[in-house]
């Protein structure tokens, strides 16, 4: 048997939205991308959505559009993709890592408060693998008199609430991926949402150039009006030809979640009594079961990734602490035990297949392989 570590649901059937896209004259960022921008305010309950190329290019013009560069500190995760660190390089702001809790690789309040300056102008939480921090709680920890915007990101959680709370609720701004193997995706692509409209003003000059005009609003009523450019902004609109490709997938996300969750509760059961290792799931949460990772061990994680691969399993490592790679450990002289709990996770995880497609037999052929060859490479002190 071959389970892929990721199989996405489009269908060619699909492709007669893009066809609509093709009538219309905006192949970019137009009507159809309008009316995502709304779906998604209704959503996640905000006022305010722009979609954008990616994650990545969407909280670039986040932080270009929150005046945050040189001099300036964000604090970030250790434990997490290198986009969250890499956009604050990118703005030439420093990026401030943190350890995360041990149990559910979160960053947490008192983690953040020992990380902050004067010179902190934000901090990125990542909701890993799906499960969100606590934001309000982390908005209670920022010293009054101090502005320090916090960025989610939800490049993991789609779908999922803390405390009964979509993302959006309590940050400045929230930042989605719809990268091919997200939970909602077109491929490349990703959204914010914010309840800041003076935010939502910048943010939508800084994802076209800084331009005070985007090209749907230059040419209205058929007469051409000049724009402006008061701010340094990026390109990172998203053309209807993707845009088109959401709807479908968001009005339908939380009927998927039902899938993941009821493969994720397989795993977490089949797991258990073996000694592979899985994040804590807080309870009265929903969680979007983004990705499964397991944690087997520094001394067996490269030998399970082998074994996997020679079952025709797919498996990928996410993430090796951003703290440990080169650019980031030069950079500012970081040593591996800086973010113990980040390094010991790192060091022994990857994540196994994690889709609403997976068949039953596939799934259950993946467990048999963790429970019976990898779950017995494992020592007992890993
Ligand atoms: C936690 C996290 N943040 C950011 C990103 C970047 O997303 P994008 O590829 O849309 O730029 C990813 C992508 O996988 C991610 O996992």
């Amino acid at each position: 048997m071959n389970v892929p570590f990721y199989r996405h649901s489009l269908t060619p059937d699909n492709s007669k939205y893009v066809a609509e896209v093709l009538k219309t004259p905006f192949l970019t960022s137009g009507p159809i991308g309008k009316e995502v921008e709304a779906q998604l305010c209704g959503y996640f309950n905000v006022s305010h959505a722009k979609l954008v190329n990616s994650w990545t290019n969407g909280a670039v013009a986040t932080l270009l559009a929150m005046d945050i560069g040189p001099g300036d500190e964000v604090i970030v995760p250790a434990m997490t993709f290198i986009a969250t660190a890499n956009v604050v390089e990118l703005v030439g702001a420093k990026p401030v890592f943190i350890d995360c809790d041990p149990d559910t690789l979160l960053i947490t309040p008192e983690l953040i408060k020992d990380a902050i300056t004067e010179k902190t102008k934000a901090i990125i939480p990542v909701h890993m693998y799906g499960q969100m921090c606590d934001i309000k709680a982390i908005k209670e920890i920022i010293p009054s008199g101090q502005k320090i915007a916090i960025i989610e990101d939800c490049a993991h959680s789609f779908e999922a609430k803390f405390n009964g709370k979509r993302p959006g609720k309590y940050s400045d701004a929230a930042i989605f991926s719809f990268y091919a193997t997200k939970n909602v995706t077109c491929g490349e692509g990703g959204a914010i949402i914010t309840n800041d409209p003076n935010l939502y003003d910048r943010i939508t000059q800084s994802i076209l150039h800084g331009m005070s005009a985007g090209a749907a609003d230059r040419f209205k009523a058929g007469q051409y009006k000049h724009w402006g450019m008061d701010h340094l902004g990026t390109k990172a609109n998203l053309p209807d030809l993707l845009a088109c490709l959401l709807p479908d997938q968001i009005s339908s996300v939380d009927l998927r979640l039902k899938i993941r969750e009821e493969i994720a509760q397989k795993y977490e059961s089949s797991l258990r009594s073996s000694k592979i290792k899985f994040p804590k799931v807080l309870s009265g949460i929903v969680h979007s079961r983004h990705l499964f990772p397991i944690h087997v061990g520094h001394s067996t994680r490269d030998k399970a990734l082998q074994t996997l691969g020679e079952s025709n399993i797919g498996a990928t490592v996410n993430y090796r602490s951003i703290h440990t790679l080169n650019f980031y450990s030069s950079k500012y002289n970081l040593a591996k035990n800086d973010f113990p709990v980040s390094q010991y996770w790192g060091d022994g995880t990857l994540c196994i297949p994690l889709f609403p497609g997976i068949k039953t037999e596939e799934q259950d052929y993946v467990i048999e392989v963790l429970v019976n060859k990898i779950g017995k490479m494992i020592g007992d002190n890993q």
